[in-house]
């Protein structure tokens, strides 16, 4: 389609019947069965202007690597392919840096580094593109996209309208934020109605490595590092991705979407009751005075390492994460890491009294 918007010729193009196989790190096979690619704010709102497009129902894709594909797509598929990352603004305390939503979150924290501008670096070698951060509020060894986080634009796909959000707009929680919920209320959830177009992050100057989670610190002495005022961010970067590479399997070698259970919090009666019969838990008391009980370490109790449902199996490394063992040629089927991941749900309900809730969305 071709619009004359009067100043520019806007060029909408929707493709069919396009393999999501390459777009989601499970590797699952299945088909889009439209789909337009969105580079700009602009292509967007052409698919909006659209009148055979605007009001049909919508399902935004960033770098596949949050989802379970259960069948082919019959949304219309907005695949977020907004680039560019550059530094916009630079006070006393902070550097604020804006990246584009197709941009590869690795990409992006590798790009802070080689700039100088330093934050980033814990969250290295998270899958997935930058406009997906904010959605899930990736977090890794000590910190949070929430913790580094200044604003984002976005795209309402209804009205067309552009709005922007600050961090407490967001409503940024564990691995949740606006974007996870439905619009219960009017303004209450943003769960299928925008599409983040670009995100910015404050990286403070009074930058300190952010250490203290175990696999560091073992990294650290293995480097023989003792003072930790000098410990750089790149050291902290590289540190992350050999403890990431030896536990995480690779997706583009093994499909994945990365922990595949939240981390369940329980209050301390309920821990002290599962200590009782469990002795071995691993528990971490929270701020809040809650207790967060390690998903991996109840599901590897329940006897699942290693364990499948045809091509879909609990990697032997993190039981946290399921893996695709079937490849490209011979994926398993989103059917398959659903019934696994069931499984699973029900056996730790049955020993622990606790519901894991999954992460990635089921498409
Ligand atoms: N554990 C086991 N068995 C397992 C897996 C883990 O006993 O099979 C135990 C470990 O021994 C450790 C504890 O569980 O004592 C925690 O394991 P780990 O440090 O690997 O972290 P996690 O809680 O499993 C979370 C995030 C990861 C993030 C790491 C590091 C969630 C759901 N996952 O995993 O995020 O990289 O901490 O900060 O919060 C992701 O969200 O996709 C993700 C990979």
């Amino acid at each position: 389609m071709v619009e004359d918007t009067g100043e520019t010729i806007l060029q909408m193009v929707v493709e069919k019947n396009v393999s999501l196989q390459p777009l989601n790190s499970f590797g699952i096979a299945a088909k889009a069965l439209q789909l337009a690619r969105v580079a700009s704010e602009a292509d967007l709102q052409a698919v909006l202007a659209d009148a055979q497009w605007r009001s049909v129902p919508k399902f935004v894709l960033g770098g596949g690597s949050n989802i379970v594909l259960t069948g082919d797509v019959r949304p219309l598929v907005l695949k977020v392919e907004i680039m560019g990352c550059r530094l916009v603004s630079e006070t006393a305390r902070q550097w604020v840096v804006e990246a584009g939503a197709g941009e590869n979150w690795h990409a992006l924290v590798e790009w802070t580094l080689a700039q100088g501008l330093p934050g980033l670096e814990n969250l290295a070698l998270i899958p997935g593109s930058v406009g997906a951060s904010p959605v899930q509020n990736i977090g890794a060894y000590g910190v949070e996209l929430q913790d580094r986080f200044e604003s984002l634009d976005a795209i309402d796909l209804e009205t067309g309208q552009s709005f922007t959000l600050n961090a407490a707009q967001c409503a940024f929680g564990y691995r949740d934020s606006v974007f996870k919920h439905l619009p219960a209320a009017p303004g209450m959830g943003l769960a299928g109605k925008a599409l983040i177009t670009r995100v910015r992050f404050a990286l403070p100057k009074s930058w300190k490595p952010v250490l203290g989670y175990a696999d560091l610190e073992r990294r650290m002495a293995q480097a023989g590092v003792t003072d930790r005022r000098q410990v750089t961010a790149q050291q902290v970067f590289d540190w992350v991705c050999e403890v990431r590479r030896a536990k995480l399997p690779d997706p583009a070698v093994l499909g994945n979407a990365g922990s595949f259970f939240k981390n369940p919090t329980v209050s301390p009666d309920q821990c002290a009751d599962i200590i009782a019969r469990e002795p071995k838990v691993v528990h971490y008391p929270m701020a809040d005075g809650s207790i967060k009980l390690a998903a991996g370490w109840l599901i590897e109790a329940c006897g699942w390492k290693g364990k499948s449902v045809g091509h879909a199996a609990v990697y032997d490394k993190q039981a946290l994460v399921l893996v695709n063992r079937g490849g490209r040629a011979n994926p398993c089927t989103g059917g398959e890491v659903m019934t696994l991941a069931k499984a699973i749900q029900t056996s730790v309900y049955e020993r622990f009294g606790i519901r894991l809730e999954p992460e990635p969305v089921v498409v």
